[in-house]
């Protein structure tokens, strides 16, 4: 399997950053939305989301693959969780790649191509009505999708049906603490909260401490990790983002 993403042109990144800025996302659906949002930026998400989107590395390190096991991954645009994965991976059975955006699936297919991946499959469908088998699945990724995805706990619900007992979820995302979080976890101040929040929500992309407490109340919980990362081209500035490995129902030895 070949290696993920390779280095950042600043013509790439100043590509992306007058989309992310200036380009107003339009659409009478969500899938039309995402596709005004990505379509004009899919050849250059790579590089650019290689230095934001920091949890993805750190999740895939911590997941042990099942031999002959199936792998789910929702809202996995361009598919770098699969080369993240690489030779680890190669033991599964399948591999699912489903996202709504077919400019970011179009990348992901030459690229798991080009890696000579042939056990992945490519699903241009909603995760809310991911149609797999009740129990089917080992393991499902959501890597900086539930964020975007507005109906989040549905997705979440898909999971949990289509896991098998025993089976691993594993998260990350960007997301920022409830205004009063349990002590065991990391409490945001109010700029943070309001910054990122507001920030990220012009693209259509909702951070909320929802996030990590839905999955631990329907998951058991082994992982989950706080964290925060830097963002391009905002020197000073550090996203809140959480890492977290869950199992449905008991972990399966
Ligand atoms: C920030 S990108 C993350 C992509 C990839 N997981 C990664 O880590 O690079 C969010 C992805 O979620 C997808 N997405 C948003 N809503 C979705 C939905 N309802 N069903 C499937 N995919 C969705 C988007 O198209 C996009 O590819």
């Amino acid at each position: 399997m070949s290696n993920a993403t390779g280095p950042h042109s600043i013509r790439g990144d100043m590509r992306v950053l007058r989309h992310l800025l200036f380009h107003p996302v339009r659409g009478e659906t969500h899938e039309e939305r995402l596709e005004s949002f990505y379509s004009g930026q899919a050849r250059d998400y790579d590089s650019f989301r290689a230095r934001l989107l920091h949890g993805r590395r750190q999740l895939i390190a911590k997941i042990d693959f099942p031999p002959d096991g199936v792998w789910v991954d929702m809202g996995a645009g361009t598919g770098e969780n699969v080369l993240l994965a690489g030779k680890r991976a190669e033991s599964l059975r399948e591999i699912h790649l489903v996202d709504l955006s077919s400019s970011l699936l179009a990348i992901a297919s030459e690229r798991l191509e080009d890696a000579g991946i042939n056990i992945a499959r490519i699903h241009l469908a909603d995760a809310t009505r991911y149609d797999a088998a009740a129990a089917s699945v080992d393991l499902v990724t959501f890597s900086y999708s539930l964020t975007m995805i507005p109906d989040w706990f549905e997705a979440i619900a898909v999971a949990e049906r289509i896991l098998k007992p025993g089976g691993m979820i594993a998260v990350t995302d960007f997301y920022v603490s409830r205004k009063f979080s349990p002590e065991e976890y990391r409490q945001h101040r109010w700029l943070s909260r309001a910054f990122w929040t507001h920030w990220f929500a012009a693209d259509n992309v909702f951070l909320s401490g929802d996030h990590p407490a839905f999955l631990h109340r329907r998951f058991d919980v082994e992982v989950f990790e706080e964290r925060s990362g830097k963002v391009p081209y905002l020197p000073l500035m550090r996203a809140p983002y959480y890492v977290l490995i869950g199992y449905k129902g008991e972990k399966r030895c």
